[in-house]
């Protein structure tokens, strides 16, 4: 297809998944907190069965929600599910994922430094590591574990952590990290899809038909919308983390992308904790913060020291000719390389003046070994450590 209407599709793609994944999770945060919110009704006009009741002010007008212990008397005329936003929110990000990566497996996926994949193996290992990533997930859920939190909190981080540096160890840094968000997010739209759904028509149908209700049914749908509300920081954390090379592209990038998602759920447990009355909801809040900045130190490289004469270890003449070499095919107003119209991001790297603006840019992308994509232009170890040393002078 034509490269200008490919990169409308894809703009439009990205942002109808934000779309809907902002309504997700706006959903998800707006009825954990009125799950945490909800006090005993206040006056004695309230539905028979209501266990609980928040009053709001917002947009200039006033609203009161109530939340019923079982099931309201009857079933009212109207009743509104949540479902597709999940949905699209997943088919988005799974089209998305396949046209930016799947299809695009030779310059996206694989990294010969990491390993030498055929395209259909690369896929075969994506689609694999979801598809497993829920099945292991589920299990737990409906094991006995489930019902004690902290050990399968425990498990579930040392399961991320192995499912990282499996698809670290297989396949480019950044298709890596955004895999693992992709297995993340997967599980919150199953978990919508196979459980939470179901157990909300059975629990329906049961009303219907005036049937006792399967009350354990709505209490796994709790427990799995607990688990999506926690998820939702690290899948967000991995969709931003895909313009920071430096972030997965460390070598301990496998180590570093799970253990920010462990913070981001320790940031939200704070907002969880204070809904439930904890004492000092946010200490766990502040903790997960200053988890993000220990990271953000240890990961830290100082630049590289200049020679003994003063002078930067490589020039910025060498630098330009492996730029020209190995970058200026796509990075350059008129890309020779093939299915290029015009420089990505709009960076063109021929004037040496947007070379040495953009040196921290490069230094990233280029250590990351994001950067020359797919290694198209086949840059060697030796011509990456020189770039990298200019990139990282002083
Ligand atoms: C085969 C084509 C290709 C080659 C060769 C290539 N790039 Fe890129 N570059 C891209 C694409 C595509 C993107 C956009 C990636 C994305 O969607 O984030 C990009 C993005 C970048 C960005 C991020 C720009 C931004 O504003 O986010 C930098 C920096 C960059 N490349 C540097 C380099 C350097 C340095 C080299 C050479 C060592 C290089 N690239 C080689 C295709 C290429």
């Amino acid at each position: 297809m034509d490269a200008h209407l490919l990169s409308w599709l894809s703009m439009s793609l990205r942002w109808f998944h934000l779309v809907t994944g902002a309504a997700w999770i706006g959903a998800s945060f707006y009825f954990n907190w009125l799950n945490n919110n909800v006090r005993p009704p206040e006056s004695a006009d309230a539905n028979p069965g209501v266990k609980g009741e928040v009053w709001a002010i917002h947009g200039g007008a006033f609203y009161r929600a109530s939340k019923f212990g079982g099931a309201p008397a009857a079933l009212p005329a109207t009743l509104h599910w949540f479902m597709y936003e999940a949905y699209f929110t997943w088919i988005t990000g799974f089209l998305l994922l396949i046209t930016t990566y799947w299809l695009e497996a030779k310059a996206m996926m694989i990294d010969t430094a990491v390993r030498d994949l055929s395209s259909g193996a690369a896929v075969g290992v994506a689609a694999g590591a979801l598809v497993l990533g829920w099945f292991v997930y589920d299990g737990l859920c409906r094991s006995p574990l489930a019902k004690q939190p902290r050990v399968f909190a425990a498990l579930g981080l040392v399961l991320l952590v192995a499912a990282s540096f499996g698809l670290f160890s297989v396949m480019a840094a950044r298709a890596a990290a955004m895999h693992l968000g992709a297995m993340i997010g997967t599980i919150m739209a199953a978990n919508v899809f196979f459980v939470i759904i179901p157990g909300q028509r059975a629990l329906v149908d049961a009303m219907v038909g005036n049937k006792p209700l399967p009350l354990e049914k709505g209490a796994a749908g709790a427990l799995r919308s607990l688990h999506n509300n926690y998820l939702t920081l690290p899948a967000l954390f991995v969709m931003v983390s895909n313009h920071y090379p430096n972030v997965w592209g460390h070598a301990l990038g496998w180590l570093v992308v799970p253990v920010v998602c462990v913070l981001g759920v320790c940031i939200r447990h704070g907002y969880n904790l204070r809904g439930q009355g904890a004492p000092r909801p946010f200490v766990i809040s502040w903790i997960g913060a200053a988890g993000l900045l220990i990271v953000a130190v240890a990961t830290y490289k100082a630049p590289v020291s200049r020679t003994a004469s003063g002078e930067a270890a490589v020039t910025l003449t060498q630098a330009q000719m492996i730029i020209a070499a190995r970058c200026m095919p796509c990075h350059a107003a008129e890309p020779t390389q093939a299915g290029f119209v015009e420089p990505p991001k709009g960076l063109s790297l021929q004037d040496p003046a947007v070379i040495v603006a953009n040196r921290e840019k490069i230094g990233a992308q280029v250590e990351s070994r994001a950067m020359p994509l797919g290694n198209l232009t086949g840059m060697t170890d030796e011509e990456r450590a020189l770039l990298l040393g200019w990139a990282r002078g002083e």
